[in-house]
């Protein structure tokens, strides 16, 4: 279950804050998200794995969320940063992330953003032979460290977009070109340290990260022994998934983190490789959980089917719509009621697909009252949109009860952004 606390009023609390007065005091939608979360998720996945591989190293895959109190927060922790654009690098640079913490992980990169990324002095991971080419063409890159994101051929994830090894998957480069992929970085001059793979997003299973651990393992083998590569690290990437229903069960960091370790060891030995920087990226993991999305039901309706329509929608969490994933939403001023009837809890978007939950075990929910969707802290605000014309909501961090608004809710001239009207169109 989700251990929800509650307060003397049997309101559902956040970061020791009272979520109903939160939703009265900064309106809805509204994100809310429990700093102390953020840090313990932290501490628990970095020491578990410290604790068995001292050279060890996290960078927050910061697609999750990219707000800067945010991003700050584990920046403070000792974090570095996995970026996937320009927008990312300058974002983490602005948070604080000193560019040797940044490793640019990009897909179908431009020479524009390559340069970009140069310039910031980050480290590269590169996708393709066609990156590897056009970056040797800058002359800034000469002589540069990089790594190459290599696909593994296994791949998992909740849903088929979050795989990304395998056969289908549009990421890396093939596992049987290492070799002479990493060849021809070193006689472009420059100087590969090392190997990455991402398997997917929203993994509870330890099998697949092994198989991937094991071929990642052996591809390094490979690179060392025939292109005389020195790993100064390798990385597996992100994709360790948190419980979203009642009836998942965490996965057992400790025992995972050993499982990892010990395959990692003994590979290392096998093919010599010394003790390079043992790096995984995790996204959802640190941030998943330490959200809630707090959302005002403004229509009870009884059509062929009974509806609670809420003042959120797939404009301010996607997910659910694109999919289909399961968010559990509870009564923030009821969390712990037992259910008395199933019902759908729909968005405000004008499209049938916006809808949070079909035929949902819920108690009573009267128009006025505060849901709170859970989980609601990775991929969630980073992929709002504006769609319908809606200004996207305000986020709120709470740290034992006092809170920051850490993003203003955006107002109709935020709709208007960047926009122009040609004059001859104002007759
Ligand atoms: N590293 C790389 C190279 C990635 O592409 C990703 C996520 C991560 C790390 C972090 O993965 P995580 O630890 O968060 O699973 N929007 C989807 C998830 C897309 C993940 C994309 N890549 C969702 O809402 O489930």
């Amino acid at each position: 279950d989700f251990d929800l606390k509650t307060n003397e009023k049997g309101n559902l609390k956040i970061g020791e804050a009272d979520a109903v007065d939160l939703a009265e005091r900064f309106g809805t939608p509204l994100y809310v998200i429990d700093e102390n979360r953020i840090r313990d998720n932290y501490k628990r996945l970095y020491n578990a794995f410290k604790d068995y591989y001292p050279n060890f190293k996290m960078f927050y895959a910061c697609k999750a969320n990219t707000n800067l109190a945010v991003m700050k927060i584990l920046e403070n922790e000792g974090s570095g940063i996995d970026a996937v654009s320009p927008g990312e690098i300058y974002t983490s640079l602005l948070a604080g992330f000193e560019p040797e913490r940044i490793l640019y992980t990009g897909n179908n990169v431009t020479d524009e953003e390559l340069k970009f990324a140069v310039e910031s002095g980050v480290r590269l991971n590169l996708d393709s032979i066609s990156q590897l080419k056009r970056l040797s063409k800058i002359p800034e890159a000469k002589g540069m460290e990089i790594s190459f994101r290599v696909n593994p051929m296994v791949g998992a994830g909740h849903h088929d977009h979050c795989i990304t090894g395998g056969p289908l998957s549009k990421f890396g480069i093939k596992e049987e070109e290492a070799v002479e992929v990493y060849k021809m970085a070193i006689e472009l001059g420059f100087k590969p340290v090392g190997i990455h793979s991402h398997i997917g997003s929203g993994i509870l299973d330890p099998e697949p990260f092994m198989l991937a651990v094991r071929t990642l393992m052996d591809t390094a083998g490979k690179v060392h022994k025939e292109a005389g590569v020195e790993f100064d690290f390798i990385d597996f990437g992100g994709g360790i998934g948190i419980p979203y229903t009642p009836e998942e069960s965490k996965l057992d960091i400790n025992d995972f983190a050993e499982k990892i370790v010990d395959l990692y060891k003994a590979k290392l030995e096998e093919y010599d490789l010394g003790t390079p920087t043992m790096c995984i990226e995790p996204g959802r993991y640190l941030v998943g959980d330490a959200s809630v999305l707090l959302t005002k039901v403004n229509t009870i309706k009884q059509s062929y089917r009974k509806f609670a329509g809420v003042d959120a929608g797939f404009n301010t969490l996607l997910r659910p719509t694109m999919y289909g994933s399961y968010h559990h939403i509870v009564s923030a001023s009821t969390p712990l009621a037992e259910s008395t009837q199933t019902i759908d809890i729909a968005g405000d978007v004008c499209e049938s697909g916006d809808l949070f939950a079909r035929e949902r075990p819920m108690p009573e929910i009267e128009e006025g009252d505060i849901l709170a969707i859970l989980n609601a802290g990775a991929y969630a605000f980073s992929m709002a949109s504006q769609y319908n014309s809606r200004p996207k909501p305000a986020e709120v961090l709470v740290n034992n009860g006092e809170t920051d608004v850490i993003r203003e809710r955006e107002t109709f001239a935020d709709l208007f952004n960047k926009q122009n009207v040609p004059v001859r169109l104002l007759k």
